[in-house]
């Protein structure tokens, strides 16, 4: 099913429930928690839902900094910049995945292989500077780390490419 297709079900499903969903907000994450970002097409049809104007649906997104527009890349990057985060340097964890990605926060590659964003406190303030590499919580983040995890993608996916690359030629052959 396309995506599109696809959110607009979840949207009429979602609202089809017993419970009465009258919070934007708590709609609004619903969405991006299922999809991993706020798509025009999803943002129009929560505020038909919802009897609101297209134009208070898309303020109180851009309001909050923890939603995005844009779908996030394959390997979604999350630096925390809560309080304890913040002290142990994390606005210089930022800078090197920035550098390292050759994006903003904010942004995605043109690969859209990572995405960038902040998040703030995850809950595991004794693990500072944390970043998140999708799901999974990296704790006492260095540069040095980041340079290892991207190492590490780079071989997995090269060793992907390789595995798909194998089994096309098996099947031409
Ligand atoms: S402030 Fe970063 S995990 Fe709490």
């Amino acid at each position: 099913m396309e995506e599109n297709q696809e959110v607009l079900s979840w949207i009429e499903e979602y609202f089809s429930t017993d419970t009465h969903k009258t919070n934007l907000v708590c709609v609004l994450l619903a969405l991006q928690e299922k999809f991993g970002y706020l798509s025009k097409e999803g943002l129009q049809a929560v505020a038909d839902k919802m009897g609101l104007s297209p134009a208070n649906v898309f303020g109180v997104a851009t309001f909050y900094n923890q939603f995005r527009f844009i779908p996030p890349g394959k390997h979604p990057i999350k630096v925390c910049l809560g309080t304890a985060c913040h002290i142990k340097q994390a606005s210089k964890i930022m800078e090197h995945w920035e550098r390292r990605l050759d994006i903003h926060e904010g942004e995605v590659t043109d690969d859209r292989e990572y995405s960038l964003d902040r998040v703030a406190c995850v809950g595991c303030c004794t693990l500072a500077p944390v970043a998140l590499d999708g799901d999974v919580v990296i704790g006492d983040m260095s540069p040095s780390k980041i340079d290892g995890i991207l190492l590490q993608h780079k071989i997995k996916n090269s060793k992907e490419k390789s595995g798909s690359d194998n089994s096309s030629t098996n099947e031409s052959g």
